[in-house]
């Protein structure tokens, strides 16, 4: 499967990453960031410290560093001054590549010869310009599958979850695209919650995969609690890469999805018609159900994989 990630690393992003290259069914293209759980600058470093530790070999892509008609927020509460607190990574000399994300995006999808998967973790600023800058993308797309949005409540405002909310304009693009879209929101990502025990199992693996995980995930904890209070912080990116892992995870119901990009207490919304009141045309795929087990039994055996 040729694939992008699309990531604003964030601890939930860094899992992302993990699961990501500990599968061989995925042929990465290439990594981009965007601005959102922390400044682009900070984001892009966590990226490459990521790849740096666990040995991936991804080419990385800076990308927007504020969404396309907002200014840019942060999410330092959860994430920490450096976006990734928790865990010290070593020094190395990885830099990001001189061509920026959204060009990217447009020359790998263009020249792939088969349709690419494009998996956004993050605000999806880059993706959005990368098809305002040449629309034929859209046709190689295999599909879009991202972690954001909800059918219920957000996270952020009472309507509104993160990385929509951050970049309501973007998703908006995105979804109305026509590529097929998968949307895992909070939904389901607030169901895996890495609670103690969960911590306590992966810290058993013990090699050095585990160990970023079980560190980053203390500190994730720690910040969800004050912010949230809740008992163990919801593994939301990893969602993405898990349900491409094992097609069996998550249930998706298709449905019209329309983003909240005018009103101002609901901007950000995503309006999924589950019951099919407007009788619109479906463009989506919205995340109902997970299986909670799988999910983690996916994320210890990614951690497995990491025989160092
Ligand atoms: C999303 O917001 C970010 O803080 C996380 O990394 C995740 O992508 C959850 O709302
Ligand atoms: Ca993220």
């Amino acid at each position: 499967m040729n694939i992008i990630l699309d990531c604003d690393p964030g601890h939930d992003d860094a899992i992302a990453l993990l699961l990501l290259g500990s599968n061989k069914k995925f042929n990465v293209l290439g990594i981009t960031t965007t601005a959102g759980n922390q400044t682009i600058e900070k984001t892009t470093i966590n990226a490459l410290n990521v790849i740096n530790y666990l040995n991936l070999g991804y080419k990385v892509y800076m990308g927007a560093n504020k969404p396309l008609k907002r200014d840019a927020v942060i999410c330092d509460a959860i994430h920490g001054e450096s976006g990734l607190d928790g865990f010290i990574f070593p020094k190395h000399n990885l830099k990001p590549e001189n061509m920026s994300a959204k060009d990217f995006m447009v020359k790998a999808i263009k020249e792939s010869k088969e349709k690419v998967v494009v998996v956004t973790t993050g605000p999806m600023t880059n993706l959005a310009l990368a098809i305002l800058e040449d629309k034929n993308i859209v046709s190689n797309i295999e599909k879009i599958v991202l972690m954001g949005g909800s059918i219920g409540a957000g996270n952020v405002t009472p309507a509104a979850e993160f990385n929509i909310n951050c970049d309501a304009e973007a998703a908006d693009i995105c979804f109305r695209c026509g590529a097929p879209i998968y949307m895992v929101g909070l939904d389901v990502t607030r169901k895996v919650l890495v609670t103690e025990d969960i911590i306590n199992r992966m810290k058993k693996i013990n090699n050095n995969a585990s160990k970023m995980f079980t560190d980053l995930m203390i500190t994730f904890n720690i910040n969800q609690k004050k912010v949230f209070n809740l008992d163990g912080g919801p593994l939301h990116d990893p969602v993405t890469i898990a349900s491409l892992i094992n097609p069996n995870l998550v249930h998706f119901e298709y449905v019209n999805t329309e983003i909240d990009i005018i009103s101002s207490s609901s901007y950000g919304r995503t309006n999924c018609d589950i019951p099919n009141y407007l009788k619109k045309e479906k463009n989506s795929y919205v995340a109902t159900k997970i299986d909670v087990d799988l999910f983690f039994d996916i994320i210890e055996e990614a951690l497995r994989y990491y025989n160092f």
